[in-house]
């Protein structure tokens, strides 16, 4: 496991060092992004969505905040942070622009279940009736549930600490509401 990781990093590292030797002209964004679709898919379907999240169709400021984030070290993963920090400051607006533009990928046959989860109105004031997201909130409808349960678990244990009220809703619910909820989100 833990070479596995290892070897993830050493290869995002690679990736990053890739990113940073590229030109830099603002019109190359689009080869820019070429290494993102290893991970992310080509056609906007994550190769493993269990652990990598959709970003075609996610909300632009969401993305640019990630990238940020990943940068500083305020969201901590070895794979996407060493990535972000390959890529130049001002070209991360540009690729999340680029992103947010692309369709949600179409997919998941099975329907949302019937009656909504406990808990789960209180997410829609900010991720948006149809949890589609906006300005500031992402979209969480149709990421996979692991990905789903695995960050509102890593909101409320604080590992992700990138939000001031995300960690407090997480908190407010037990394992089995939020395994309950991302079903829900996964499927809706
Ligand atoms: C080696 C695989 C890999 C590559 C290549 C990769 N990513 Fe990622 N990406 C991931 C993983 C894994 C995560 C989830 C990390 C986490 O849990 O914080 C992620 C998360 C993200 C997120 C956060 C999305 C969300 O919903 O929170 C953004 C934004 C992102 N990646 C953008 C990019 C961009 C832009 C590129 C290309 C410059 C890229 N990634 C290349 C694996 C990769
Ligand atoms: C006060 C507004 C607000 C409420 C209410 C809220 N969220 Fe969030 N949520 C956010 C914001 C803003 C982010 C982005 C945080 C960041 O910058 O990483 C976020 C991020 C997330 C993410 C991470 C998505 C990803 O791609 O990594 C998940 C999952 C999530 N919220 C689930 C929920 C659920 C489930 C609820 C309801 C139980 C909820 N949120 C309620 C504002 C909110």
């Amino acid at each position: 496991m833990r070479a596995a990781r290892l070897a993830a990093t050493m290869v995002a590292v690679a990736i990053g060092f890739a990113v940073s030797a590229a030109p830099t002209r603002a019109d190359d964004i689009e080869a820019k992004v070429q290494l993102c679709a290893a991970c992310h898919g080509e056609s906007g379907i994550p190769n493993d969505p269990k652990t990598v999240p959709v970003i075609w169709g996610q909300q632009q400021s969401y993305l640019v905040k990630q990238l940020h984030d990943y940068r500083s070290g305020d969201r901590e993963n070895p794979v996407m942070s060493a990535i972000a920090k390959g890529l130049a400051q001002e070209d991360l607006r540009k690729i999340a622009a680029y992103f947010a533009a692309k369709p949600w990928p179409a997919g998941h046959p099975s329907a949302a279940p019937a009656s909504a989860p406990n808990g789960v109105a209180q997410c829609q004031p900010c991720h948006q009736p149809k949890f589609d997201g906006g300005m500031p909130a992402p979209r969480l409808a149709g990421l996979s549930y692991e990905y789903l349960v695995a960050s509102m678990r890593a909101f409320a244990t604080d590992e992700r600490t990138n939000n001031l009220d995300m960690p407090k809703f997480m908190r407010a619910l037990t394992d089995s509401e939020r395994d309950a909820i991302a079903r829900y989100l996964a499927a809706f």
